[in-house]
């Protein structure tokens, strides 16, 4: 069967690197059906629009979670950390926490910057948060992009470095075998 993945970019920017880089995997690998999750229409998480039902966009999202096989976030970082929006949609996901739509979902993490830390920081935070909610992070292997303003055309917007092509693309063949070799485990919390 036809793995589907979502791609989260945990950048709202118009000419964002890090969704550059995303969809750069969409046109490496035609044997995976990709799904962009958008997180910009996203109120900011609150618990009493939780009580009152949440928003429709809120309910959209969860479903794309839920329908995809696994997830890649590919973020920037923001001040040594995770960007507030990226972490604004993990918290509406992570609810209700006993059954939130990421507990047990495979996730991979890439990240690029046009700094020298590669996002590194970020995706320390990232790890932790989903590990929080039990998804299932890729344990081994991190993408950490530096320099990615280098790597990428920006009159075409497209990835045109050839050794971050092959490292995203071994990245990606990882992520989908790993998601076929994860345990059935049950949650007994
Ligand atoms: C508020 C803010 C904080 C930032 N902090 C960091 C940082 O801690 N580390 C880093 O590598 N880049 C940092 N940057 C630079 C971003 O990596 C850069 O703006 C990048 O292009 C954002 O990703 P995008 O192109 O996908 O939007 C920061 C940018 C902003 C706007």
């Amino acid at each position: 069967m036809t793995k589907i993945i979502g791609l989260i970019c945990g950048s709202l920017r118009r000419d964002s690197y890090n969704r550059i880089i995303a969809q750069s995997l969409v046109e490496m690998d035609n044997s995976v059906e990709f799904r962009w999750i958008e997180i910009k229409d996203l109120p900011l998480f609150n618990e009493d629009l939780e009580m009152e039902g949440n928003p429709e966009t809120v309910t959209t999202f969860k479903s794309s979670i839920q329908e995809v096989d696994g997830i890649i976030i590919v973020s920037p970082e923001y001040n040594s950390g995770i960007p507030g929006v990226l972490k604004n949609a993990l918290d509406w996901a992570s609810r209700p926490a006993k059954s939130s739509v990421l507990n047990r979902k495979p996730v991979g993490l890439i990240g690029a910057t046009p700094g020298g830390l590669g996002t590194a920081f970020s995706q320390m935070q990232t790890r932790q948060i989903l590990e929080a909610m039990q998804a299932h992070v890729l344990p081994f292997q991190k993408v950490l992009i530096s320099q990615v303003h280098e790597k990428i055309d920006s009159n075409q917007n497209v990835l045109i470095d050839e050794k971050t092509k092959r490292y995203l693309q071994r990245y990606l063949q990882q992520f989908i075998d790993w998601i076929d070799h994860l345990p059935i485990l049950e949650n007994k919390s």
